[in-house]
């Protein structure tokens, strides 16, 4: 039985950082969406695997949109927030944004829906904790 009943999203939110390099670009210089889909997979999985404390995969990605181009040298940062609990399975919202050095602007550049099943130790779905908000401070 799981001893932590309910999480709130800030316990595991994950902020992934990498600079787009030309091994990660088309012809053009242009981040190439596969790329950007598997940093967004793994800022999701640390997510999904820091609430759950257990091992999670990925079981489905809903539509992904790329908003704007990201170029070789920008800076991109991945955010990956919980927004449900289910039985064993988890909803993960992934945010992508890109920044240039010059620049002190992040901009959206795609976003999508992750779900990810936790695991036990013999590769079967497993109870997950349940989610509750963030408490704010009060303001003064
Ligand atoms: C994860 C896996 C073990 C689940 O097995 P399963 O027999 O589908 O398990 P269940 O039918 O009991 O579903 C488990 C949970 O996953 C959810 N689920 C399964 N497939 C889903 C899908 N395509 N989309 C959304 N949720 C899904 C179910 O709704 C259920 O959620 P709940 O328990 O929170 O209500 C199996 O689908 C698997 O191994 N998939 C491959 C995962 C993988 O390799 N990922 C890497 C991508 S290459």
């Amino acid at each position: 039985m799981d001893m932590i009943k309910t999480k709130s999203p800030g316990e595991s939110e994950t902020i992934k950082t990498e600079v787009v390099c030309p091994n990660d670009t088309n012809p053009m210089g242009i981040l190439q969406g596969g790329r950007l889909v598997a940093w967004m997979d793994i800022a999701a999985a640390v997510c999904a695997q820091t609430h759950a404390g257990k091992i999670c995969v990925t079981v489905s990605i809903d539509r992904v949109d790329f908003k704007i181009p990201a170029k070789i040298g920008d800076i991109i940062t991945i955010k990956a927030v919980i927004t449900r609990s289910f039985k064993t399975s988890l909803e993960i919202h992934v945010q992508s944004y890109a920044r240039k050095v010059k620049e002190s602007v992040n901009k959206l550049i795609s976003d999508a829906f992750f779900r990810f099943v936790a695991l036990d130790d013999k590769g079967k779905p497993t109870t997950v904790p349940g989610l509750v908000p963030d408490v704010s401070p009060p303001k003064k």
